[in-house]
């Protein structure tokens, strides 16, 4: 499977890690966290040196877990540091052990080398943890691709027809004009849709009403390997929304962090970040539903895709203009993946 190996992955949300084990599946590698007595999460490999049970079947005794097998013991870096009724512990008698942090809300794992581990490369999703905004989001489970989420993502040309019901309307697509720019370790997506009605969720927040008429944006940014900002809102027309004025609209950081579980399925990890109606809980609660609503839409469309592809052999398609900025993401992503193989072979 070729994945970038070097580089932070969301790996859950900090309530999933708890004094119990969560095991996880990552880019094909079977890992089981923990949270130590220090309050730090543990990612070791979910599959014990000697004869490969999972070690989440085994239990913990204090920072270190005991195989549910034979009983071989393994701290949090990974050594086995207990062979029962034997003393010498062989070198091999070891499981990897991935970097962990937390930050911006959600928790990171590091897939690569663990020397290369830097912090100050954790994608930025400040706006889940900021206090300035509302946020709420949740996981779910894709039968597709990490890729198919970012064409998906990248492409929201799709919102007046999988999401009518939701966040879209047929105006997005039928007039929308979109600008691609490339970025450092990305690309970005611009759509502006100037004098459209607002989608159902904007009405659904009390800001807009059905016959108003709206400026709306969508900007949206790819982060290899597999993060995306979208940075999406509303102004009435003609205020001067384009031109920054956005005053009397509504604002939303959608952030979307897809890790990979294999080949063919995702951990989605999605969150809101709203810059309008700040601890009111029942928009919270409106805006949580809809979106969820709105992805599980696109859930049910990747799946649909992803067993397409599979049950005929992957075909290419034909591309159309709105799949530049998709078509981007995957060059850039294909470039770090081709870098990191010439550098892995002697
Ligand atoms: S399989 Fe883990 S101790 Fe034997
Ligand atoms: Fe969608």
């Amino acid at each position: 499977m070729a994945f970038l190996w070097n580089a932070w992955y969301v790996a859950g949300w900090p309530n999933e890690f708890g004094e119990g084990f969560t095991s996880r599946m990552i880019l094909g590698k079977p890992i089981v966290f923990f949270r130590r007595a220090n309050g730090t999460v543990a990612a070791l490999q979910d599959r014990c040196a000697h004869r490969h049970i999972p070690l989440s079947h085994g239990q913990r005794k204090g920072d270190v877990i005991e195989c549910a097998y034979h009983g071989l013991q393994f701290d949090h870096t990974g050594r086995c540091i207990h062979i029962p009724a034997q003393n010498e512990i062989p070198e091999r008698a070891r499981v990897a052990a991935y970097p962990v942090v937390e930050k911006h809300g959600w928790v990171w794992v590091w897939m690569g080398d663990p020397a290369a581990a830097d912090e100050s490369k954790v994608p930025d999703f400040h706006w889940l943890g900021d206090p300035a905004y509302s946020a709420t989001g949740e996981t779910k489970h894709v039968a597709a691709h990490y890729e198919l989420l970012h064409d998906n993502l990248l492409d929201l040309s799709h919102v007046g027809y999988v999401h009518a019901t939701t966040i879209g309307n047929n105006e997005m697509g039928s007039k929308g004009q979109i600008r691609v720019e490339k970025l450092d370790n990305g690309v970005r997506v611009t759509r502006w849709v100037i004098d459209c009605a607002p989608p159902p969720t904007y009405c659904k927040t009390g800001i807009f009403q059905p016959t108003d008429r709206i400026d709306r944006w969508q900007i949206i940014e790819y982060e290899a390997p597999s993060s995306i900002r979208i940075y999406v809102g509303g102004a009435p027309t003609g205020t001067g929304a384009p031109e920054g004025n956005r005053v009397g609209g509504l604002g939303m950081w959608v952030m979307h962090a897809m890790t990979p579980e294999n080949d063919v399925s995702t951990h989605y990890h999605w969150a809101i970040g709203r810059d309008f109606h700040i601890g009111n809980d029942e928009v919270t609660k409106i805006l949580h539903r809809e979106i969820s609503t709105a992805f599980e839409q696109d859930r049910e469309i990747l799946k649909i895709q992803q067993d397409s592809l599979i049950r005929t052999g992957f075909p290419k398609g034909v591309d159309i203009t709105a799949d530049s900025g998709g078509i981007q993401a995957r060059r850039i992503l294909a470039q770090l993946i081709a870098n990191q193989e010439k550098a892995a072979s002697p």
